[in-house]
């Protein structure tokens, strides 16, 4: 006597080559830019800096990412700081600025097959003739962009592969084809362009009907596509790619995001690379977007950083596949919610990879996700093809398990038995499976870092360093203008190394820029300070320096920054704000007299702020209603040269 009753849902799913293949894979990328994304990243200590590169980079530990993405530098705010162009001026070529150059070198170190990309958000003032717009002299835009790819060649040994137009911001067709000349004719054939870089539209439409073009333009970039493209994008037969993509809190839903786009851009979207805004999360966590990396690294004088779930499920991905596999056409939507997508490198390797995010589980900052369901389902796969005879399959799993919060990343489970090149799979919601048969799978570890501490309360820095690693001094973040170390000759004694702000025109801005150069640093909890530095303007009549305090806003919000303003005018004047645009005075000015180097400090305790120069006290008790707390600062009153020494924090 037996009855029973058997319920499945067990859908079978056929993974074959048989009818041919789908697109190219072109790899999982990190974008570090756009802008100062990976500022604080340069400043970690040993081994606490080579061990976050290796989860990025090294292959078969962590991310192992296949592309890494920079920005140009263009000297204007990006988004979460300034990133410092290889050309200030006309006649001014430097390729060891910033730290780009030192990251590609360093993800090339770990992966010599590492696909490299530059694209600018913004461009130095001159390249526009002082006005804010790339494009009126193409033949400058595109000289000034072809130098950054011969530069890395020449000053570093990289080879940029791919190049794009304008960050989101307007393309033209004539600075297109005249960057594709431009390159060609220097000797750049092998560098590919990819437009535009914003949304699917209107470049394509611009490609289908100019063939022209459409020989200029090897790949079609689009930002946060949420997993589709559109028709005439298929119709342009290019490489499609989510050329920025992600941008979330890299907390579990943050990974839950990554894992549902990796899979589904292409399933939805043929799309064949995504890269992700940002590499790693290392920036001042209260600028815009703190935190929207792959990982995070915010704090060099701590040593330490998170290895966070977006990490785990990269690897997913990039362990087990390179750019140059091919996805297979049996890839698609899993019965009861879930993707999957099938890989393989044309020699018999395949590589599954199955997500079943849940909606909530998996919102992305942008665009909205519409609603959808996915329930815990078995699905069978069926092997055929040249892929029929496989007998084993490695599986990793990741478990987000957000009810019990102890989520499993990157599990190594026992391999698969395939019967007739088959296999079941049980699989739950907010699950990630890897089958492959790629046995060179490690998820790679290191003793854990050091524990998170606040930025130092006694900070001080005197610039005195004769070749320094990077143009910029430690955990300076410049949010509007470029200050570098600076070599300063014609000072005989105390200031013969500084720090110098050094653009003098206002860029062609991506962001907001203010009309002030300020660099920001140490803690934005911070409130009662005393702040110290040694400045000199180096426009005789007309220059004007400040230093400040409860500086509270950065990035594209920097116009709009409050705090204490202490602000030193070489025609002898000072004023007090309670802004950074110079409107809100909390002090009148009368004349001081100040030598070519003068001391400035000031002191915020509670309400009350004061300020003394070359320390006799200048003026004292102004009321302090509005800033309650934020990072100190320098700056400059307006795009001039003037340099900055012996920085020095208080802080309580
Ligand atoms: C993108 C932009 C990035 C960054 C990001 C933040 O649109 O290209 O630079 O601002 O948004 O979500
Ligand atoms: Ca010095």
């Amino acid at each position: 006597l037996g009855s029973s009753l058997h319920l499945c849902s067990c859908q079978t799913y056929v993974l074959s080559d048989k009818d041919g293949l789908g697109r190219v894979f072109d790899g999982i990328g990190g974008l570090s830019g756009g802008g100062a994304t990976s500022r604080l990243l340069v400043n970690y200590a040993e081994p606490y800096r080579s061990q976050i590169l290796d989860f990025l980079f090294k292959p078969n530990f962590g991310a192992s990412l296949h592309i890494l993405k920079v920005e140009i530098g263009g000297d204007a705010q990006t988004t979460d700081g300034t990133e410092p162009s290889h050309m200030h001026y006309e006649n001014d070529e430097n390729y060891f600025r910033g730290y780009e150059w030192w990251l590609m070198k360093e993800a090339k170190k770990r992966n010599p097959n590492i696909t490299l990309i530059g694209l600018p958000w913004a461009f130095p003032g001159w390249v526009g003739h002082g006005k804010n717009w790339p494009y009126d002299f193409p033949d400058i835009t595109a000289a000034y962009v072809v130098n950054w790819i011969l530069g890395a060649k020449q000053y570093h040994d990289l080879d940029i592969q791919y190049v794009g137009i304008w960050n989101e911001r307007n393309f033209d067709i004539k600075y297109i084809k005249l960057l594709r000349y431009t390159l060609d004719k220097s000797g750049l054939e092998r560098v590919r362009i990819i437009a535009s870089d914003n949304l699917w539209e209107p470049i394509t439409l611009s490609v289908l009907l100019d063939p022209e073009l459409s020989s200029a333009v090897d790949v079609i970039g689009a930002h946060y596509p949420g997993t589709v493209t559109v028709k005439d994008a298929v119709k342009t037969q290019k490489k499609l790619w989510s050329s920025e993509d992600y941008s979330t809190f890299n907390d579990e839903v943050g990974g839950g995001c990554w894992a549902r786009i990796l899979n589904q851009n292409y399933v939805n979207g043929l799309m064949t690379a995504t890269i992700s805004w940002n590499l790693v999360a290392s920036y001042y966590e209260e600028l815009p977007f703190g935190r929207n990396g792959l990982m995070t690294a915010e704090e060099p004088w701590s040593g330490h950083y998170m290895v966070d779930s977006p990490i785990w499920i990269t690897a997913h991905t990039t362990q087990f596949t390179q750019p140059g596999w091919s996805y297979l056409q049996t890839v698609g939507h899993l019965e009861q919610g879930g993707s999957y997508v099938a890989l393989t490198d044309g020699r018999g390797n395949l590589t599954v990879v199955i997500e079943t995010m849940t909606h909530d589980h998996s919102v992305c900052i942008r665009p909205p996700l519409l609603p959808f369901n996915v329930t815990s389902q078995n699905a069978t796969f069926q092997l055929k093809g040249s892929f029929a005879s496989i007998k084993e399959l490695q599986v990793w799993r990741s478990q987000f398990n957000f009810k019990t919060q102890e989520p499993s990343f990157f599990e190594k489970l026992t391999p698969l038995k395939l019967v007739n090149g088959s296999f079941t799979l049980h699989l739950a919601e907010d699950e990630v499976y890897t089958l492959t048969t790629v046995t060179t799978g490690q998820k790679g570890s290191y003793p854990d870092p050091p524990p998170s501490a606040p930025f130092p309360k006694v900070y001080k820095d005197d610039f005195n360093v004769r070749n320094p690693p990077f143009s910029e001094a430690p955990d300076f973040a410049d949010q509007t203008g470029v200050f570098e170390y600076y070599i300063n000759m014609t000072d005989p004694g105390p200031h013969v190394f500084t720090l110098r702000q050094v653009l003098t025109q206002r860029p062609v801005t991506w962001a907001t820029d203010a009309d002030q150069a300020v660099s920001v640093i140490g803690d934005h909890q911070w409130r009662n300070l005393t702040v110290t530095c040694d400045v000199f303007m180096e426009s005789v009549n007309t220059g004007g320096v400040f230093i400040a305090a409860r500086v509270d806003k950065g990035g594209e919000s920097v116009r709009s920054a409050n705090g204490v303003f202490f602000w030193v005018f070489a025609d002898g004047t000072y004023k007090v704000t309670n802004d950074l645009g110079v409107i809100l005075y909390l002090m009148k000015w009368i004349n001081v007299f100040h030598e070519s180097f003068s001391c400035s400090s000031s002191l915020l305790q509670g309400q009350y702020a004061s300020g003394l120069l070359n320390g006799y006290p200048l003026w004292k008790n102004a009321v302090v209603l509005t800033a309650k707390n934020g990072w100190a600062a320098i700056g400059t009153h307006s795009f001039e040269l003037a340099q900055f020494d012996n920085f020095a924090v208080v802080a309580e």
